[in-house]
């Protein structure tokens, strides 16, 4: 058989959860494999709402990358620039913001609905009362990124995102004309519509599951937690408007995987955890999509350009060879922490098999 390679720029994550301590040591080689830069996410227990703290979470993350190679999965790590994050609250002062961006600590900002999804109780009550954060976000240049849902009993879950963008996206972006958003990890046919109808200003990261799964799979043959997340897995023909965008070659949609790692006893419990941990075959994840779709050319321009581009980032030097050979991946991760914790991870896809497999980094 005649094996095909792909050799597209070293891609950014634009949206992760790296949590902290053991969790972190065990998924941090599975983002360092392959990105070169990403965004990390402040939902941390205690969220990141200081320099101080930012700087400190870095530093635990830098650590990691820094001991080298800690197990069998592990590339090399001493290159991986994680991006900070501030947790957007009600009482933050915006001096905190204009003192992270001038020391260059904090690349953007983020605003949690409050109790909108996992570690958001502290978010925000009131989005207009944010308004001077947002003032002054946007004359420092700081994009705000947004988990776009309200968080309305009211409201049916699969309604969130859409009635999100109807009542305080559009304003806020009318009112905020030169403020950079992000609106991230979209799942519906509106927010694709809402991002190509807009500015260059607000774009949007999706991620790999929402490219692979409609809602059916929380519900094939028994109740999977392991597919639900938030914003929930939506109807198929929002799945196939997701794949359509971001293979559409439009520089609006970017990678971000929002993998989101929960031990395996917060997942599988009456009151399951929501997130589904993707990082430890994003881009084959990735790649197979714009490859179901016919569009391998372009998938570089998502996967490493149109992220640093937003962000006004240099592009990654390096690049990274994808090699069109079949990869089952696991049913399970399993790893044990220097404090003897074991952590066992359900990917995304596991079980199943994925044409594509990263073959190194040059
Ligand atoms: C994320 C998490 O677990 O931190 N969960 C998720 O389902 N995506 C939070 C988030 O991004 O909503
Ligand atoms: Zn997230």
């Amino acid at each position: 058989m005649i094996s095909s390679t792909l050799i597209i720029l070293q891609p950014d994550d634009w949206h992760v959860h790296l949590r902290d301590g053991s969790m972190l040591a065990a998924v941090l080689p599975f983002t360092t494999r392959v990105f070169g830069r990403a965004i990390v996410m402040p939902n941390l227990k205690k969220p990141i709402t200081t320099v101080e703290s930012a700087i400190a979470y870095r530093k635990r993350i830098k650590n990691f990358c820094a001991e080298g190679i800690t197990d069998e999965r592990l590339v090399t790590t001493n290159k991986f620039n994680p991006l900070m994050t501030m947790y957007l609250t009600d009482t933050l002062d915006s001096n905190e913001l204009v003192r992270g961006h001038a020391e260059n600590v904090i690349i953007a900002a983020k605003l949690y609905p409050a109790g909108v999804t996992t570690n958001s109780v502290s978010g925000v009550t009131d989005i207009k009362a944010i308004n001077p954060l947002l003032e002054t976000m946007e004359k420092i240049g700081m994009p705000l990124l947004i988990h776009g849902e309200v968080n309305d009993p009211e409201v049916d879950i699969f309604d969130r995102e859409r009635i999100f963008i109807e009542k305080y996206l559009i304003p806020l972006h009318r009112q905020h004309q030169g403020l950079k958003i992000v609106l991230e990890h979209i799942t519906t046919a509106d927010a694709v519509s809402f991002i190509e109808s807009t500015n260059l200003n607000i774009c949007a990261t999706v991620t790999p599951h929402h490219l692979h799964l409609n809602r059916n799979a929380m519900f094939q043959e028994g109740l999977c937690s392991d597919f639900y997340c938030l914003p929930v897995l939506k109807r198929d023909h929002h799945k196939q408007a997701l794949r359509r965008a971001v293979t559409s070659g439009n520089p609006k949609f970017f990678l971000g995987t929002d993998s989101a790692p929960h031990p395996r006893n917060r997942k599988e419990t009456s009151c399951g955890c929501a997130g589904i941990f993707n990082a430890s075959h994003a881009i084959e994840s990735y790649t197979q999509v714009f490859e179901e779709e016919g569009k391998l050319d372009l998938l570089e321009a998502f996967t490493s350009k149109n992220g640093p581009k937003f962000y006004g980032l240099p592009l990654n030097q390096s690049r990274i060879v994808l090699e069109k050979k079949q990869q089952l991946v696991p049913k399970q991760i399993n790893w044990i922490a220097a404090d003897h914790k074991k952590i066992s991870l359900v990917p995304l896809h596991a079980g199943k098999r994925l044409l594509w497999s990263l073959k190194n980094i040059c």
